[in-house]
């Protein structure tokens, strides 16, 4: 529709995948993925997540590629224009409005858990780390907990460097920052895949990934597994929308989308093949919950060979996959505002980044002086508002989001259109479009419904 001849495209379609799954492979894939199977699992979580990804999820990227690429706009814009265009109420819009706020929501809490790590990469080139007892080790991560200070500086850091990527735009910033980050990212992973089989328990990781424990499956955790696909994936916000609105028209959507959902996956398991027989080489528990990273992790690095250099890799790998992934969600804020008010890109990086850095000063302090514990489906919390944002976020906007998402392009966008950007066989449009139709939105709201019953 609208002419794109003077927006920003990428320079090809391995950037525009290698963009979206900088975006895609994050903290969800390294960090959290690992321990939320930990806790729920092992792999009968797997199972569940990978039902969620290929049947809810993935249909749900391709509709934002479509929607994105077809509005050629930020995700607000796009959705007018695409209401517009099937004759249909930009009332629409109010569900890309949710998007761009759960962005900033996501990215406060997102930079704070950042700067931990960037703390940490310290933490591990320290050369006295292999001398230390275990207990000081993993009683770091409480120490950091408790000093505020430590954290804003941190966290200012990370907003710093994600501010400054997408001040410089789609060509000089987002591009050659994928250009870096991503293939150092991979090579990262592949070498502590190697540490990780060649120096580790790898056998008895993979089979505490592999091991299914049916039983550990409760609604609340097929609301994360569920929540999870959403999040790992960048969906339900207009991050992939943004994203979608920078790619040419001759690009393959569906092909595309295949490749980036086989990465993130392929990322997140490798990731728990890395973390898993690591911790189990020297006898941790590795259904440690958030702290698996911060704490079980480098007390079992701490002990192995050449332990420091290859915490210190393995977080700057974090860092790295963070970087990218915060990029893409300050993305659609700042697209907005530099189309849509007299502000420069710049300016709007600057200004949204400043409300964003102002709003994790709340998860800073989550865990220490405004701590306050609450129970969540049965679950007890004890970070205030970290946990707050994050449960809001991911397992109630994300899906929500990803909902309207899926409702808007089945029911709303004309057949017609997305049936000229898909561009498929008539099958696999049929197929996807049942999935965004029917499965997609129908699954989500049941499992929003029974959670919220
Ligand atoms: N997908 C990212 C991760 O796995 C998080 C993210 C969510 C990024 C939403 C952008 C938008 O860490």
């Amino acid at each position: 529709m609208a002419n794109s001849n003077s927006r920003a495209q990428w320079s090809s379609h391995w950037i525009f995948i290698m963009a979206a799954t900088g975006s895609a492979v994050g903290l969800g894939n390294i960090w959290k993925f690992p321990y939320i199977m930990g806790q729920n699992g092992g792999g009968a979580f797997v199972l569940i997540y990978l039902v969620c990804i290929f049947l809810i999820a993935m249909p749900i990227l391709i509709a934002e590629i479509i929607l994105g690429r077809r509005g050629q706009a930020n995700p607000i814009t796009s959705i007018q224009h695409l209401a517009a265009e099937s004759q249909q109420k930009k009332a629409w819009q109010c569900f890309a409005w949710m998007g761009v706020t759960c962005g900033i929501i996501i990215l406060s809490f997102y930079s704070v858990v950042a700067g931990w790590i960037i703390a940490y990469i310290g933490e591990m080139s320290n050369s006295n780390l292999r001398t230390l007892p275990n207990e000081d080790i993993s009683a770091k991560f409480g120490t950091l907990l408790s000093d505020p200070k430590r954290m804003l500086i941190w966290h200012s850091v990370f907003m710093v460097l994600t501010t400054s990527v997408v001040a410089l735009g789609i060509k000089k910033g987002l591009e050659k920052a994928t250009k870096i980050l991503m293939p150092a990212l991979l090579f990262m992973l592949l070498a502590l895949f190697i540490y990780s089989v060649t120096s580790a328990e790898f056998a008895k990781g993979a089979a505490f990934m592999l091991n299914a424990d049916f039983t550990k499956i409760n609604l609340s955790v097929v609301l994360s597994a569920l929540g999870h696909s959403f999040f790992t994936l960048s969906l339900g916000m207009g991050t992939i929308m943004a994203y979608g609105s920078y790619l040419s028209k001759k690009t393959s959507i569906l092909r595309v989308s295949l490749y980036i959902v086989i990465a993130d996956t392929l990322i997140a398991i490798l990731a728990g093949l890395i973390i898993f027989p690591i911790v189990f080489s020297i006898g941790l528990e590795p259904s440690a919950g958030p702290g698996l990273v911060f704490s079980t992790l480098p007390t079992a690095f701490a002990q192995m060979p050449a332990g420091s250099m290859w915490g210190t890799l393995f977080f700057i790998l974090l860092l790295f996959a963070a970087w990218t992934s915060a990029i893409s969600m300050i993305e659609p804020a700042v697209a907005y505002c530099s189309e849509k008010t007299r502000l420069t890109r710049k300016s709007s990086a600057i200004l949204i980044g400043g409300i964003i850095w102002g709003l994790g000063i709340l998860t800073v302090f989550s865990f220490n002086t405004w701590a306050f514990s609450f129970e969540f489906l049965g679950t007890q919390k004890n970070a205030g508002f970290f946990d707050i944002f994050d449960i809001l976020t991911s397992n109630f906007m994300l899906p929500l989001g990803g909902a309207l998402i899926a409702i808007f392009t089945g029911w709303v966008v004309k057949k017609q259109y997305t049936q000229e950007e898909l561009a498929s066989s008539h099958t696999l449009f049929s197929i996807w479009l049942f999935l965004i139709k029917f499965v997609s939105p129908i699954a989500v709201i049941i499992i929003l419904i029974y959670a919220i019953i």
